[in-house]
């Protein structure tokens, strides 16, 4: 069944209409890497404390590596016949989330809220590779491709999170601000 947001054309081999189902998924994807490539910028230039210089270097080859992704998002939208949304305005108003809830802060503080921000982004982005599977697997081979540097990306965040025991401080919490106190409360903790 055709819809407003179907291409006039997509790739050979797919209808218009899983053309259109395809950017769809994708739309809200570019909005999300945007997204953490912005609050991993701002985490960069916010970091403070004894370990400020690990995370603020840390941080921009993740930079670097998402903005690829967000690029390879945009352009498969247009191969597929669609228009991608790039502007601040677009993303704002049509993304589920709110801005990254950290200001200033320790860097184990921020360390805890990046583990929840990358929680959320790397289940939505495992349901959109699952959406689309059927629709376009290349599609959903890019998007395989980007977990498996995501995923990465978490494990460095979590490693510093992480007890010898293999427990993250971060565990059972929800919200940006609550794992940043709990990723801060344990790290005083340790001797
Ligand atoms: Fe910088």
């Amino acid at each position: 069944m055709s819809s407003q947001s179907d291409p006039q054309y997509t790739v050979p081999g797919m209808t218009a209409s899983e053309g259109g189902e395809t950017i769809q998924s994708l739309r809200m994807r570019l909005h999300a890497l945007n997204d953490l490539a912005l609050t991993l910028k701002h985490v960069h230039w916010n970091v403070v404390g004894p370990h400020f210089i690990a995370v603020h270097e840390m941080l921009d080859p993740q930079v670097d590596a998402v903005r690829g992704m967000v690029d390879e998002i945009a352009e498969r939208i247009s191969t597929l016949g669609g228009s991608p949304a790039g502007t601040p305005g677009a993303l704002v108003s049509e993304r589920g989330w709110d801005d990254y809830a950290v200001g200033r802060a320790e860097a184990i503080e921020h360390l805890g809220a990046l583990d929840i921000v990358y929680s959320g982004i790397i289940a939505d982005h495992r349901r959109a590779a699952d959406a689309v599977a059927k629709l376009d697997p290349v599609t959903q081979d890019m998007l395989i491709q980007h977990l498996r540097g995501l995923e990465l990306f978490q494990w460095f965040i979590r490693a510093h999170l992480e007890s010898a025991g293999g427990t993250l401080s971060t565990g059972g919490r929800a919200t940006e601000v609550d794992a940043a106190a709990a990723a801060g409360a344990q790290a005083l903790r340790r001797p």
